[in-house]
């Protein structure tokens, strides 16, 4: 996908589409101005005579306005002038997405970003459009037969401008967002394909491929007779079942030197059917999801790379499968992790955290300035915060701060839940250091509690995304979720935001 910016007036544009915004009242709208200016007031009038909706988010399509050089122009509804923020301008872009889409249109340029749009820049103006515009084209097709859909057609999108210092920042949100997107695709791509191509060595092979593609990215993907020389009985106590080999996929990016690198932590189990403790049958198939989290922090390692970030980043997954079979871990188990600390297994279907503990003590040997782990961990999260929110825990309510404000810049949300020591209580067990489960009562926490117990003295944050990571129901598919809060998070910390 190309992109630029531009200054000039809409109605001078010669694209095959425009996208112009009307607000509610006569208030007229970003681009539309200029094109009522040169067509006699034709969309003025439509509006008026109610042929345009301005409501939040309607789309209008229009061939061969007068006076206008591009073909068509497509009219967003912005609703009310005063209420006009980001969240309003991204229920605008992505409208204008889906409608574009659905069409044969080559290239477009939106005057939608000339807006004033309160608490924001032409930066994320640029960077948003083009992420709504791109994750709107995403389609998967890696396993149905017969003819592919056509590719999407569109191939340029511009950002029209106020000014040429908004334009330098236009292109590096265009720049990013397309890096961002990328991640996101390679992210979905994961979590969707079935849990009998995506296993734990494909994870390590796209892994690899990545390194390929990237010079400045090395990976080392290790099977379980290294796993165990490790120590990570762990990790290793969940694959038990499996006829699948384990992997633990390392990636580095070296883009600072000597600093010390931020490393994240992705949840690999490339399908989770509970163990043991067997799940119930129906939706066990969305336990192909559970492997989102190292798809994310993979997807990161993609943007990073490819936009060259001034940043050391370290990837750690552990991955593996989790199935009953007659070698397979029962519950009452106790294994010793990597750390030296013993666990009393009593739900098999606690495993996220069981590999996510010895991939963590492993992170202790990059010295860390941060580390973030990226899991579908809980149920117990969904029932607290449900689709829109990914749960953030961490002992540092500064590092939780960080984290939850790039999510909001990111349009990819967090909430913090609490990790406290009265929460912790729960894992107390009779035969080992600690149990891997709590109680029934907040669940996504005692989660937390029991990572925390591994990350003592590293700045280390937790995300659940459960609820975030995928979809169900009709449109069932993973997310891409929580790439663009991690590269956002990256990207500040690199300083690579104008
Ligand atoms: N991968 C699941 C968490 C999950 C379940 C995510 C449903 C999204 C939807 C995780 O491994 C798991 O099974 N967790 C258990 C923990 C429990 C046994 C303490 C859960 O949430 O039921
Ligand atoms: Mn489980
Ligand atoms: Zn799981």
């Amino acid at each position: 996908m190309e992109s630029f910016a531009t200054t000039s007036a809409a109605h001078r544009r010669t694209s095959s589409c425009i996208i112009v915004g009307a607000f509610d009242a006569g208030k007229s709208g970003p681009g539309i101005d200029d094109i009522n200016g040169a067509s006699g007031g034709y969309i003025g009038n439509m509006i008026r005579g109610g042929d345009i909706s301005t409501q939040p988010g309607s789309v209008q399509m229009l061939n061969d306005v007068p006076g206008v050089r591009a073909k068509r122009v497509l009219v967003v509804g912005l609703g009310k002038i005063s209420k006009f923020d980001v969240a309003a301008f991204r229920l605008a872009v992505t409208a204008a997405a889906k409608t574009i889409r659905s069409t044969k249109i080559k290239d477009v340029v939106s005057y939608l970003g000339t807006a004033d749009v309160n608490g924001t820049s032409p930066y994320y103006l640029a960077r948003y459009t083009m992420e709504s515009i791109g994750a709107s084209l995403y389609s998967y097709n890696e396993t149905k037969s017969g003819r592919r859909p056509r590719a999407p057609t569109l191939k340029k999108i511009g950002f029209a401008v106020n000014s040429r210092s908004a334009s330098a920042q236009a292109v590096r949100g265009a720049e990013h967002a397309k890096a961002i997107v990328d991640g996101m695709s390679l992210a979905r791509d994961l979590g969707n394909l079935p849990p009998n191509i995506c296993t734990p060595a494909y994870l390590g092979r796209t892994a690899q491929k990545l390194a390929r593609k990237y010079k400045n990215v090395s990976t080392r993907v290790l099977g379980e007779a290294e796993i165990k020389r490790l120590r990570m009985h762990s990790f290793l106590s969940v694959t038990a079942g499996t006829t699948l080999p384990a992997k633990l996929i390392l990636m580095q990016y070296k883009g600072a030197g000597q600093n010390k690198p931020v490393v994240l932590v992705g949840k690999g189990i490339t399908f989770d059917s509970g163990g043991i403790s067997i799940k119930p049958s129906p939706a066990m198939d969305e336990m192909k999801f559970d492997m989102c989290g190292a798809a994310s922090v993979i997807g990161v390692m993609s943007v990073v790379a490819k936009l060259k970030l001034p940043i050391n980043l370290n990837v750690i997954v552990p991955a593996c499968e989790n199935l009953p079979s007659g070698t397979a871990t029962r519950p009452g188990d106790i294994v010793t992790s990597m750390s030296g600390k013993t666990i009393e297994i009593l739900n098999t279907d606690a495993e996220g955290r069981l590999i996510l503990c010895d991939a963590l003590t492993y992170s202790r040997r990059y010295k860390p300035d941060v580390v973030i782990d990226v899991a579908t961990l809980t149920g117990a999260c969904v029932v607290a915060l449900g689709h829109h929110r990914t749960a953030v825990m961490t002992k540092n309510d500064e590092l939780a701060a960080e984290i939850i404000d790039a999510g909001i810049s990111a349009d990819d949300r967090g909430w913090q839940l609490p990790l406290a020591e009265e929460y912790e209580r729960q894992l107390k067990s009779n035969f080992a250091d600690f149990a891997n489960v709590g109680g029934p009562h907040g669940g996504a926490i005692t989660a937390g509690c029991f990572i925390s117990k591994f990350t003592e003295g590293l700045n280390w944050a937790h995300l659940d995304i459960a609820g975030t990571a995928w979809k169900s129901g009709a449109a069932k598919g993973s997310t891409g979720r929580p790439v663009p809060l991690l590269s956002e998070f990256i990207l500040r910390r690199a300083r690579a935001i104008p």
